[in-house]
């Protein structure tokens, strides 16, 4: 598969954003593109559901990041890398609370070796994969880009807010690299196919999912408190389509190919602005699949926050970006994928 074309890596791209945003990139860009995943928490089949939606080929490495020496003989392998986008990260924020040491080491140190292959090599433009949650418990909400950040909630919030410190430092210390800081709030949903979606090979943390397999009798869901200060007592996220997001991505990456970024490093919310309360969530997902989605209510989940939703002007304005979709179509897209997921097994 040979071209000339200029080459882009995305690092956990069997994972949900990523593989979402590889279908993007392949659709809306002739960048050839390459993959690596160590398949931690996604399998092969994202990659068959990628060709399979886009007719499209890709090529793949199959290495974890954290291994300096399989990952800079990989991509020494590869020709004309002008950037990386960088999603392979673990991301639960209960998890990270269980088991802090994972994830310092593994968010962190495949990090720091992008961040020494690039520089190293004089690749130019780095997105990376950042959070809502690296605001903590905003005093202000919607959260702004300028929000100032409180103390991280948990270990994956604190490897995100490190991350970001990282990069800036790196950016500032190599003249021509330049990078984005996407600020993902909730993301969600499925691709309007119904061929791919969130699959988390363990059993997922995260509402959504929870949600879905519930409604098929293969989770049982548990509201994590319902006596928050918040104007139905349910905690409230910025639920995003996961295809929104995957948008931004190639929005972010032609912002810096053609050299519209102000500043060597932009930083992004990627949210709706929409503060949604995890009861709304669940009552829309009952109206989109036409069932009553049965769930207890139990205590509150250490390293919540209580409230966060995005300010999204900035992303809207220098990146050109809409939001497509609606809560709706974001339950209406989980529930398909389901139930395909499902017809599949
Ligand atoms: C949402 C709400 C829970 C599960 C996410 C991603 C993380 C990062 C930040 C991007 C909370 C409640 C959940 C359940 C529940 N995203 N909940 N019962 O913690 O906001 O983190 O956004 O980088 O990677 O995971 O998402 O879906 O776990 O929780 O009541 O079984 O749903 O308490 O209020 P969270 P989540």
């Amino acid at each position: 598969m040979e071209n000339n074309h200029q080459t882009i890596i995305v690092t956990g791209g069997a994972g949900y954003i990523g593989s979402h945003t590889i279908i993007e990139l392949l659709n809306k860009t002739d960048y050839n593109i390459v993959s690596i995943d160590n398949f931690s928490n996604s399998t092969h089949k994202a990659y068959d559901r990628i060709r399979s939606i886009t007719g499209k080929n890709f090529q793949t490495f199959d290495l974890d990041l954290c291994d300096t020496n399989q990952l800079f003989e990989a991509l020494s392998s590869v020709k004309n890398i002008i950037g990386f986008i960088h999603f392979a990260a673990y991301k639960s924020v209960p998890e990270s609370v269980d088991k802090p040491l994972v994830y310092y080491h593994n968010n962190l140190n495949s990090l720091n070796n992008l961040l020494k292959f690039a520089t190293e090599n004089n690749i130019k433009h780095f997105i990376f994969s950042s959070s809502c949650s690296v605001y903590g418990n905003a005093d202000e909400l919607p959260v702004t880009e300028n929000t100032p950040l409180k103390k991280a909630e948990s270990p994956y919030a604190h490897t995100k807010q490190i991350g970001e410190d990282i990069i800036n430092y790196v950016v500032n210390a190599n003249p021509d690299f330049n990078a984005v800081l996407l600020r993902y709030f909730n993301p969600v949903g499925a691709h309007m196919s119904g061929k791919i979606g969130e699959f988390p090979l363990n059993r997922p943390n995260n509402l959504v999912p929870i949600i879905t397999q519930t409604a098929v009798g293969k989770n049982t869901l548990t509201v994590f408190g319902n006596d928050y200060d918040t104007r139905d007592g349910y905690c409230i996220r910025d639920y995003i389509h996961v295809c929104d997001i995957a948008d931004a991505h190639v929005k972010a990456l032609n912002y810096l190919i053609n050299k519209k970024n102000k500043n060597k490093i932009s930083l992004f919310n990627l949210g709706t602005g929409n503060g949604v309360t995890v009861r709304e969530a669940i009552k829309s997902f009952e109206k989109v699949a036409g069932k009553k989605l049965n769930y207890t209510l139990g205590g509150r989940r250490p390293g919540d926050v209580v409230a966060i939703y995005a300010d999204n002007t900035l992303a809207k304005k220098e990146l050109n970006w809409q939001i497509e979709y609606s809560l709706d179509d974001m339950m209406l897209s989980a529930w398909h994928w389901q139930k395909n997921l499902d017809a599949e097994i």
